[in-house]
């Protein structure tokens, strides 16, 4: 869907997610004597070919010229060229409709009846589901690792491993991988990386720069930002492009034009949302940390996280999700909690501009490494509300723990 991105290109983030996919042939028709800022919705299922060369001529087609609905209007096309110009040495970007589609349909691309696919036990559950189903039904083997293991990933890797997916931190956990130390392994042992990089964004860790293959992200979260879309993305270097391009054409993914011009308005703000998102989330965590309900806290963000050295060294930022625990706290009294909250809805997904909350229960999905901790988890994604008032919403949450179930 998108072309090479230019190598010396020296535009930092911000600039590129105001300029990003706006070519002029696909923001303006010089006829009508002007361009539009953002390209418009392009809809579209037939393409109409002047004569029958032209359209055998099209049949070879690359991702940019107009083939036939299912292959990209410039809309589609405007959002994959922005992402992948957030990602230096990537040679292009894949949409999906969703980032659990963008998932299953890399590990589809990737891997074979008989190979081997190392999964990070801290993976999003739906991942380790269509690893546990599907693959495990076409003959692809998963093992688990632990989040922590860094360079001790080489002594996992059997012959017929083909693929580690990281996901880094881990979306309910919050573990930091060593990335660098696992890519470089990786392309020592000749294995493929995959990462769900859907916390950080390129703007917080560009994944391709540190020797990831193919990185995803679930749009829906922090790209679109407003709660209203669904999508997912693959962005990969030049070697594997080629195989996730055709796997994708082969499953018939398609996403609306329509949602792509939703994912473009939300990208152009990215930066300054990530932002507030991440100074909003290490206020409420202070402010938790010296709560003496609770127990730890799980945000690499704060200098006592046991991923906070990784977190240093290979991220600018935190994005606004994070868990907590509360010391002592069952079901019951974690509801209460929940139950007395106003402005944190409760509900599933993360990254849109209101906050959010969830019990998490990690025991019950990990099978690598044991999740120890007795005391209930939460997870709040932090949104763009004035702290103070979500630090007072938090107080009504433990002022609710005292009172009888
Ligand atoms: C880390 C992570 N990856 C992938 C997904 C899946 O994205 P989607 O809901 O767009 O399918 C989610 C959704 O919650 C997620 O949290």
């Amino acid at each position: 869907m998108a072309g090479p991105a230019d190598k010396d290109d020296r535009r930092r983030p911000a600039t590129k997610l105001v300029q990003g996919g706006r070519r002029p042939e696909w923001t303006g028709d010089p006829r009508l004597g002007g361009g539009i800022v953002n390209p418009p919705v392009w809809r579209a299922s037939t393409i109409l070919y002047d004569s029958i060369a032209d359209l055998k001529a099209r049949g070879h087609a690359t991702h940019d010229k107009l083939y036939y609905g299912r292959r990209g209007t410039p809309t589609v096309w405007a959002l994959a060229d922005a992402l992948t110009e957030l990602e230096p040495g990537a040679e292009g970007t894949l949409l999906y409709p969703s980032g659990v589609a963008a998932i299953s349909a890399g590990l589809l691309a990737l891997l074979a009846p008989g190979d081997h696919l190392l999964m990070v036990d801290s993976a999003y559950e739906p991942t380790r589901s269509f690893c546990d189903g599907m693959l495990a039904r076409f003959g692809v083997r998963t093992s688990y690792y632990d989040p922590c293991v860094g360079a001790r990933i080489a002594d996992l890797i059997e012959p017929e491993t083909r693929l580690i997916f990281l996901e880094s931190p881990g979306s309910l956990t919050f573990e930091v991988q060593d990335v660098p130390a696992i890519t470089r392994i990786a392309r020592e042992r000749g294995v493929v990386t995959m990462l769900d990089n859907t916390w950080a964004t390129p703007l917080l860790f560009p994944a391709i720069a540190h020797g990831i293959d193919v990185t995803m992200m679930s749009l829906t979260k922090y790209v679109g930002g407003h709660s209203d879309a669904m999508m997912g993305s693959l962005t990969a270097t030049r070697s594997l492009w080629p195989r996730l391009r055709q796997a994708t054409y082969q499953l018939g993914h398609s996403v609306s034009p329509d949602d792509c011009a939703l994912m473009l308005r939300g990208l152009r703000t990215l930066d300054v949302r990530l932002e507030r998102h991440g100074a909003n989330a290490l206020a409420v965590a202070r402010w938790l940390a010296a709560r003496p309900e609770v127990g730890r806290i799980l945000y690499p963000a704060l200098a006592d996280d046991p991923g906070h050295a990784l977190w240093t060294r290979d991220f600018s930022g935190a994005s606004g999700l994070f868990g907590f625990t509360l010391k002592g706290a069952d079901d019951a009294a974690r509801a209460r909690f929940i139950d007395a909250l106003t402005l944190f809805g409760i509900g599933f997904s993360w990254g849109g501009f209101e906050s959010l909350v969830v019990p998490s229960d990690p025991r019950t999905i990990r099978t690598a490494t044991d999740w120890t901790d007795p005391d209930a988890l939460l997870r709040l994604s932090i949104g763009l509300e004035d702290p103070a008032d979500l630090i007072a919403d938090l107080e009504r949450g433990f002022a609710a723990l005292g009172g009888a179930s």
